[in-house]
């Protein structure tokens, strides 16, 4: 059955939406439909992807104006009138296509400190107990697909906060290490609320209803270490304690 499609086409000069009607088969997923393209009427389509399988994060897009996975979005998702519209991640600027430049990203995670473990504990001497690998599992889901960052509206309407926002796929990392029994920097909370822009986050939850690893980045990261941030700042002992040692 031919189904009707609309796909950005450009560049960071500009560009606009190209039509067209493509056939599409049972159990076929948008980037499917995307390879028949460049197969066919359009061989020189830009689009970024690497596994088809939902885990190596290239293949990020909008479908439809909402922020997806080409190669997990089956096209049953949509009804047989409707046009699929598909154009590039709105909060990175475009190279070309569908093909955008997410080195932001690559920026934030330089940021961010790396796990420190203790000195004089060598990589093969960590242990940890069981119930501390499973707090912080959830959180090595993620596979850097970047569509959380893409949804937040800190930065996707507002290009000025990038400079001071990391963004939740960072929030997520932050609290993965703040979780980790063997992490020696002891204030990743304050970092993230002081360098990594947490403030800016009023939980929205858009990050985590986008996330295709179903990470509850909001209630599971942000959250908790917001309250953490709150608990200190407002801790009478810890405030009597920064006004001695202040004076
Ligand atoms: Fe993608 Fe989820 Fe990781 Fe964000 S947290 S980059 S949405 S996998
Ligand atoms: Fe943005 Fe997620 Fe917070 S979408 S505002 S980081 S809850
Ligand atoms: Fe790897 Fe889609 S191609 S996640």
């Amino acid at each position: 059955m031919k189904r009707h499609f609309r796909v950005w086409r450009g560049d960071s000069s500009g560009g606009d939406l190209e039509d067209f009607d493509v056939e599409v088969n049972d159990g076929e997923v948008v980037l499917d439909i995307i390879h028949r393209l460049q197969a066919t009427e359009a061989p020189d389509l830009a689009c970024r992807w690497n596994c088809k399988a939902g885990k190596c994060g290239s293949c990020s897009m909008e479908i439809n104006g909402m922020p997806r996975l080409g190669c997990m979005t089956r096209m049953s998702t949509f009804t047989a009138a409707e046009t699929i519209t598909i154009t590039p991640l709105r909060t990175f600027p475009v190279i070309r296509d569908l093909v955008t430049d997410v080195s932001f990203n690559y920026e934030k995670a330089r940021e961010t400190p790396a796990f420190a473990p203790p000195a004089g504990v060598a990589p093969g001497q960590y242990r940890m107990q069981q119930i501390d690998v499973e707090r912080s599992q959830e959180f090595r889901k993620c596979i850097e697909c970047y569509l959380c960052q893409n949804t937040c509206h800190v930065v996707r309407d507002h290009e000025e906060n990038k400079e001071a926002f990391s963004g939740p796929r960072f929030f997520i990392r932050a609290a993965e290490l703040d979780m980790h029994p063997l992490d020696d920097r002891t204030d990743r909370k304050q970092h993230a609320q002081q360098s990594q822009g947490l403030g800016f986050c009023n939980i929205t939850k858009c990050c985590t209803e986008v996330c295709p690893e179903h990470i509850k980045i909001t209630d599971n990261a942000i959250i908790p270490m917001k309250e953490r941030v709150v608990d200190r700042r407002y801790d009478p002992l810890v405030r009597l304690g920064r006004k001695i040692f202040r004076r």
